[in-house]
């Protein structure tokens, strides 16, 4: 099959590129608005881009053509934000963050979830994933609705028994989940292997 994408509308190119374009790592991030309180959502338009200096990037889509979403909205306000890596035990509560709440309410108050303060960040993280991200906005692109705001990663928290002290990462030890073809597949990475690179 070919598929011409201008001849599609927006919602069968999402459907198309998401459901192809897998497993993609899964952001859940989490930010604060001008009251303080904190918003969490996932976001699997993610990548990590480069080390020197550490960038990020995920792109969250407006609500409408001129709407930015909450997580958007509070970053163009703080330029701060925290990104979580999720394993399946917190796969659920992930997916629960993606209700569209009306501004202002949080998506964490019903949840099991602590929340503690950041080293670097007036954004608060959550204890229990097993990785978060403190990020600082770098550069927002506007590109049609879609946004994608590069971030600086400024300190990293990983659970204990991820690395060794050379920060090699234990082999099994980190099982984040992906996502997979929209809108609510999703896959584990406990079935990994090895190839070793050529010299
Ligand atoms: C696994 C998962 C991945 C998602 N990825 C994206 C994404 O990359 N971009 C996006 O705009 N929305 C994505 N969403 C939908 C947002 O999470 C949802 O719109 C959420 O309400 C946004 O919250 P906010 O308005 O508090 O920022 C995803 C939802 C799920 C469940």
């Amino acid at each position: 099959m070919i598929y011409e994408m201008d001849q599609l509308p927006p919602t069968k190119r999402y459907n198309l590129l998401a459901s192809l374009v897998t497993p993609r790592p899964i952001a859940w991030i989490t930010t604060i608005d001008e009251e303080g309180r904190i918003n969490a959502a996932p976001f699997s338009f993610f990548n990590v881009f480069g080390s020197n200096p550490p960038i990020v990037a995920f792109a969250p889509g407006n609500k409408d053509r001129e709407t930015p979403k909450d997580t958007a909205r509070n970053i163009r306000r703080t330029g701060e934000f925290v990104v979580h890596m999720v394993d399946e035990p917190l796969a659920q509560m992930m997916v629960d963050t993606s209700a569209s709440l009306p501004h202002g309410e949080s998506e964490l108050d019903k949840l099991p979830l602590t929340t503690v303060p950041s080293e670097n960040l007036s954004v608060p993280r959550i204890v229990e994933a097993p990785v978060a991200l403190e990020c600082s906005e770098h550069t927002t692109l506007e590109i049609g609705s879609n946004r994608l705001i590069i971030g600086v990663v400024h300190v990293v928290h990983a659970r204990d028994g991820l690395f060794d002290d050379d920060i090699h990462l234990y082999h099994g030890a980190y099982q984040p989940i992906g996502r997979m073809s929209s809108p609510d597949w999703y896959t584990r990475t406990t079935d990994q292997f090895e190839i070793p690179r050529p010299d």
